[in-house]
């Protein structure tokens, strides 16, 4: 069944577990999603960014997510619009049937551009004027997202501040993610704790406080009633990063973020963790595998149901280690 973004991380929070949010572009993700809920007996939030809209088309992508919700009517589905740029955008996305839409008000609508203050209140409490109308949930970004070990983005094409960023950005304050959400009644903040996007978060291999897991914890402390948010949330597996060099992949030396430390932020009040690359990585490092095992084969199917399985069984590991086995 269809689900806001609301009814489904109000639960989570009842019951302290998180929720995983995985980016949706085709058919195999879709299903690798959803054999993995079904599997674990989870939740499902699955989101579509532009990019996704670009590459399915928009009928496509909703008409895939509405599939999964007609093959597994058991599962609660949340369908969410991710990096909205305008409350246009959020408002066409209401228009399709999307439960949830995330208003990112820290980008301008270049989605490269860090926005001021009055900019991103006007815009998010415009779409939660408009969402709250319809029964659509939202979700709200305070902060500009980038790693603390390069000061950038991290992202060359898709959603990202452009540039080298000033520290102070890149935590959000906990003071004034209380005035926005006091401002806006956003359902969920999207906060700056360290992470970003892609699969260059970090070129060692992470300590141990990789997130700033203090800020975590004050943030929740002023706004319990919101759901934090944590984007750029893929832990970059070493495993598929060494299948895709094997079989004639380049990736060089990268790191991500723990599954240990988005659980312990879990603890803390984090809800919503959005994760892509990491099926993209799984997806790649399958096919390549599956191809170079056997270059005679040339039925897609067998190197797209290689690249499914290794999805599913990345989602399959987060719905278990975030907690939301067994909830839905
Ligand atoms: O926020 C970024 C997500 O990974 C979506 O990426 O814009 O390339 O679809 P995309
Ligand atoms: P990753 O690139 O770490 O998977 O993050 C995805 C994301 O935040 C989508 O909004
Ligand atoms: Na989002
Ligand atoms: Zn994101």
């Amino acid at each position: 069944a269809l689900i806001s973004l609301r009814q489904l991380l109000d639960h989570a929070a009842e019951h302290s577990y998180g929720l995983p949010a995985f980016n949706v572009n085709n058919l195999e993700q879709m299903r690798a999603i959803m054999e993995a809920a079904d599997k674990m007996d989870a939740p499902v939030i699955v989101q579509a960014s532009a990019g996704a809209r670009k590459y399915a088309g928009a009928p496509f992508l909703r008409h895939l997510i509405l599939a999964a919700i007609e093959e597994f009517p058991h599962i609660p589905v949340c369908m969410h619009q991710d990096h909205g740029t305008s409350p246009a955008v959020c408002q066409r996305s209401i228009q399709l049937g999307f439960s949830s839409v995330m208003m990112d008000g820290s980008l301008k609508d270049d989605g490269k551009t860090p926005a001021d203050w009055d900019y991103n209140v006007d815009v998010t409490k415009r779409t939660v004027d408009m969402a709250h109308a319809c029964g659509v949930s939202v979700e709200g970004e305070l902060g500009v997202l980038g790693s603390l070990e390069t000061g950038t983005a991290g992202e060359e094409d898709g959603i990202g501040a452009e540039g080298v960023l000033d520290h102070s950005q890149l935590l959000t304050d906990p003071e004034e993610a209380a005035q926005f959400v006091k401002l806006t009644h956003v359902d969920a903040l999207a906060i700056a704790i360290g992470t970003s996007h892609g699969a260059y978060k970090f070129s060692r291999p992470p300590s141990g406080d990789i997130l700033a897991i203090e800020r975590i914890k004050e943030i929740h402390r002023r706004i319990p009633n919101t759901h934090l948010v944590m984007h750029g949330s893929s832990s970059v597996p070493q495993e598929w990063l060494k299948v895709i060099n094997e079989f004639g992949g380049a990736i060089p030396e990268t790191y991500g973020v723990p599954v240990e430390e988005i659980v312990e932020g879990i603890k803390h009040g984090v809800r919503k963790v959005n994760i892509d690359t990491d099926l993209r990585l799984a997806s790649t490092g399958a096919m390549r595998r599956a191809m170079a095992q056997k270059p005679s084969e040339f039925d897609p199917r067998k190197f797209l149901k290689a690249s499914t399985d290794a999805m599913r069984d990345i989602c399959i590991a987060r719905y278990e280690a975030f907690g939301a086995a067994g909830q839905a």
